[in-house]
């Protein structure tokens, strides 16, 4: 291993700096050890207060082509201010990265910031920052977010900077939930159920899987809650068949085959890499499904024409801008731009149009998307009902989230849950 990758803070850095400035998605990109990806989440979390803590210090900007040095600068104020690390090991660590991002010249500036930063009491906040700024949030987003939501917008931003737990789905064709929550007790894992659903329990703390009793016999998957709300919503009866069109990598896939054993599903999805975490989650649980590596609306559009349309349940998971799981993936705030929406927005239409003649006389549909955008959720369903007489929106009556006009919205945080939105569409 090279003495960059070694190197924990040297390699969330780099790791940053390969987000914001390549584009890279920080899965793709994390170091391997805890102490890097939580510099990493931590400073995607709170880039834009670190930057302002930082140029405090700064007499002139770090320029740009030391953007690995920036990034490290600002993982050890966020460590110095939100680690339980000892302040000394923290500066004299960081200090010490610099020369395996090859920057050792630049010791005395991150010395001289670091111990600025120690000896104001390393605050998490400048002294009243504007709103935007508190918010932690790209302008674009945060404005979209106001719009939107108005006085709810600054808890949601609040709640998207903040660490999400981990959240099981209990196979309850294999075992009830309390059970199984008695099975992690006397593992020494707490966790706590939700009023919102009747698989769900939320993990104490975060585990590796290989940990948790009966994982790889199928007895547990990880999903979120708000996530697991689709299988129960979509509702299939056993016998039904059921096409899950953008399905990898198939939490929702085999949550619906839990639910309804027999279910004869065709899981679709464009991605072929993805495609193959399908199989591997299906192969888990001992589950079966159809499962095609197509376009959805393409697919759907051949189906019809070889005369075999007919689904009695259609879940469209459309592909969206994601920023309804921000606490999970806050590189989502810096990789996202506003003209990304347009294009989401064209492609859930299109996906939702073409999906439809594949739904049988009296089925149902259900659209969803881990989004918190109206452009993405309740106008498409608004742009859909408008064209398509044949179709009827149901109200979805339930103790999460909140009714928009065609759809209901969780927010993240609420419940302790993913932002998520669903909307039912009945056919006549
Ligand atoms: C939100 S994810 C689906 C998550 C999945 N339903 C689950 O619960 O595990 C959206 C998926 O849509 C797929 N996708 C994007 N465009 C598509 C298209 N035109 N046809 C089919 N799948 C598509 C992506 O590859 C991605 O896997």
């Amino acid at each position: 291993m090279s003495e960059r990758g070694a190197n924990p803070r040297a390699a969330a850095a780099l790791a940053v700096s390969q987000v914001l400035h390549q584009g890279r998605s920080l899965a793709d990109v994390q170091p391997d050890q805890s102490l890097g990806r939580a510099l990493c989440y931590g400073v995607l979390r709170h880039l834009p207060m670190l930057e302002a803590l930082a140029s405090g210090y700064l007499d002139r900007p770090i320029r740009g082509r030391d953007r690995q040095l920036k990034a490290l600068l600002l993982g050890g104020l966020f460590e110095l201010s939100w680690l339980n690390t000892a302040s000394h090991a923290a500066v004299h660590e960081t200090v010490a990265a610099t020369g395996a991002l090859g920057f050792s010249r630049a010791r005395g500036l991150v010395n001289a910031v670091l111990r600025a930063h120690q000896r104001a009491g390393a605050p998490r906040q400048v002294e009243q920052p504007d709103a935007l700024l508190a918010s932690g949030h790209p302008r674009w987003l945060y404005l979209a977010l106001d719009e939107a939501w108005g006085d709810k917008s600054p808890g949601i931003m609040a709640a998207a900077n903040r660490q999400a737990p981990m959240w099981l789905r209990v196979n309850q064709s294999r075992v009830s939930t309390a059970d199984y929550h008695s099975r992690l007790l006397a593992t020494g894992l707490q966790a706590e159920t939700s009023d919102w659903c009747s698989s769900a329990l939320r993990l104490g703390q975060a585990t590796d899987v290989t940990a948790l009793p009966g994982f790889s016999s199928g007895d547990v998957s990880v999903q979120d809650l708000a996530a697991q709300l689709a299988a129960s919503l979509l509702n299939p009866r056993p016998g039904d068949r059921v096409l899950d069109a953008c399905a990898a990598p198939g939490g929702k896939t085999t949550h619906l085959l839990e639910l309804a054993p027999g279910l004869r599903l065709t899981a679709i999805d464009s991605d072929a890499d993805r495609i193959e975490r399908i199989h591997q989650n299906l192969g888990r649980l001992g589950q079966t499904a159809e499962v095609v590596c197509a376009d959805a609306a393409n697919w759907a559009a051949k189906r019809l024409s070889a005369g075999d349309p007919d689904f009695q349940r259609i879940l469209l998971d459309a592909p969206c801008s994601a920023t309804g799981v921000i606490r999970r993936h806050p590189d989502i705030k810096w990789l996202r731009q506003p003209r990304d929406l347009e294009a989401l927005s064209r492609q859930q239409a299109r996906l939702l149009q073409g999906l439809w003649p594949c739904l049988a006389p009296g089925g149902t549909l259900l659209y969803a998307t881990c989004s918190i955008l109206p452009s993405e959720n309740e106008e498409i369903l608004a742009g859909f009902l408008a064209e398509h007489p044949d179709a009827r929106c149901r109200h979805i009556q339930a103790p999460w989230g909140r009714w928009t006009g065609h759809g209901r919205q969780i927010f993240p945080g609420e419940g302790d849950a993913d932002g998520f939105f669903y909307g039912v569409l009945e056919k006549a």
